[in-house]
């Protein structure tokens, strides 16, 4: 199925409803989208002990690559304060962009953000993770 990037960006809407963020209160949404054209839903699941907490774009990572799905074209994230709805840009943290230098091209995948103003800013995982770690640097 072709996916837009404004469809994309609703999946991460739809995706952030699952949000488990009690502590922080800041509830994050990722949509996944595969090159064949699968969407992965992920949120971000925090914990009493804190430091267990998956951030939402590992959490649509993690279930994709636990179900055989490997090859990723994009991925949209929105977040925001519980209540709101979550238009203000929230970029990946570093944690969750190495994630994505592990399974993804990064000249071709793209991170696609809201940008707070009824817009989006769309970017290669290159651009927002220049100098990366990747297994490449391994062979
Ligand atoms: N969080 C994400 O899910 N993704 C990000 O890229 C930034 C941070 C989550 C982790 C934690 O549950 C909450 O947002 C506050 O840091």
């Amino acid at each position: 199925m072709h996916m837009t990037n404004r469809e994309l960006l609703e999946e991460a809407k739809k995706a952030r409803l699952r949000s488990y963020a009690p502590y922080s209160k800041f509830q994050v949404g990722a949509a996944l989208l595969t090159k064949e054209g699968k969407v992965y839903h992920g949120c971000n699941i925090e914990n009493a002990s804190y430091t267990p907490t998956n951030c939402a774009e590992r959490t649509a990572f993690f279930k994709a690559i636990s179900e055989g799905d490997m090859e990723f074209a994009k991925i949209a994230i929105v977040g925001g304060k519980e209540g709101t709805s979550a238009d203000d840009l929230c970029a990946p943290c570093g944690v969750c962009r190495q994630v994505m230098m592990e399974f993804c091209d990064s000249e071709k995948f793209q991170i696609i953000l809201s940008d707070g103003k009824d817009n989006m800013k769309v970017m290669s995982l290159k651009e927002i993770m220049p100098y990366g770690f990747s297994p490449s640097n391994l062979k």
